[in-house]
């Protein structure tokens, strides 16, 4: 097996490439639509998701090649939710991945029309790929308009954005978290199980309980790099959350016991994977990767 490094590095290469073909063809007249699709999906972004349905496909013995729609559709849901997130009606960002906002590269209708067209174009890919049977793909695109919409992502972001300037006890902060942020990590381990197509309902539900946990931890450390880290690195302003007034994890346990916090959900998450053989150990590894990122 080789290095993890190098694993995240071909994974990104992969998707990369999936990713990059999708946007081949322009559509004529739409030049502007385009460039800012693209520019959101290509600019940079670590491709965790991506590398969550590679690797889950992969531990359930299937080759990763077999994933690469399920892993473009995630990814371009997850652009089309950044887009949104930045939008001065939401968070009112001007960096992302050492680049201006869409809007503020492109303009604000643009910008929300590039977010509607990546959505849409996540469920195009995903319905048509033809490597799955129908049935599988069905499902498919139930879990991932479930993980997108208002019982996921969607909704997370709408109590995220009801609970500016409130403080959230910790039942509510970890709920918000669980959809705005969590539901779409579910969603990526579960396409890439299903797209092996060798999942069953017991090693689905750990699979389950695997990304619950790195989901949570997921956002748990994306709030303490908003603390921690620096601008230059994060490629978005650091200090956000602090400057608009979120609740997030460290506002409310303070730094220490946050990364206290995502330390014991990766535990777990690893815990949740303990009948997978060695073929597990990439989602065993992007468990850490996850909370001891510094972007
Ligand atoms: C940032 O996600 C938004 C959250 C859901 C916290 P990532 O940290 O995965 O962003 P990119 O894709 O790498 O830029
Ligand atoms: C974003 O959470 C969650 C999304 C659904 C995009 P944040 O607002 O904390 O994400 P960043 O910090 O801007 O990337
Ligand atoms: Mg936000
Ligand atoms: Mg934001
Ligand atoms: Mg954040």
């Amino acid at each position: 097996m080789s290095e993890f490094p190098a694993y995240l590095q071909h994974c990104q290469q992969r998707i990369n490439e999936v990713l990059s073909r999708q946007f081949a063809n322009e559509h004529p007249g739409l030049e502007r639509l385009h460039a800012a699709m693209l520019y959101s999906v290509t600019i940079g972004g670590k491709r965790i998701r991506p590398m969550l349905v590679y690797a889950s496909c992969e531990a359930l013995g299937a080759p990763a090649e077999q994933a690469d729609m399920a892993a473009a559709a995630v990814e371009l849901i997850h652009a089309y939710s950044l887009i949104h997130d930045d939008l001065p009606a939401m968070d009112d960002d001007d960096l992302r991945r050492g680049q201006p906002t869409c809007h503020k590269a492109f303009d604000e209708a643009t910008a929300i029309l590039a977010g509607d067209g990546l959505q849409a174009r996540a469920f195009e890919l995903l319905s048509g790929a033809g490597q799955w049977q129908a049935e599988t793909r069905l499902r498919m695109v139930q879990i991932l308009a479930r993980a997108a919409g208002p019982a996921g992502m969607v909704g997370g972001q709408a109590i995220d954005l009801a609970a500016v300037g409130h403080k959230l006890d910790l039942t509510a902060l970890e709920d918000m978290h669980r959809h705005k942020t969590g539901a779409l990590i579910v969603a990526s381990v579960q396409l890439g199980a299903l797209a092996s197509e060798r999942a069953n309902a017991e090693l689905l539900a750990a699979l389950g309980e695997y990304a619950g946990c790195v989901g949570l931890a997921f956002q748990v450390q994306d709030d303490i790099l908003d603390v921690r880290s620096d601008t230059s690195v994060l490629g978005k302003r650091q200090g956000a959350d602090i400057a608009r007034d979120k609740p997030t994890y460290p506002a409310l346990l303070g730094l220490d016991e946050a990364q206290q916090l995502a330390k014991r959900l990766r535990d777990q998450a690893i815990q949740a994977l303990s009948k997978f053989d060695h073929r597990a150990d990439r989602l065993r590894q992007l468990a850490d990767y996850i909370v001891e990122r510094s972007f």
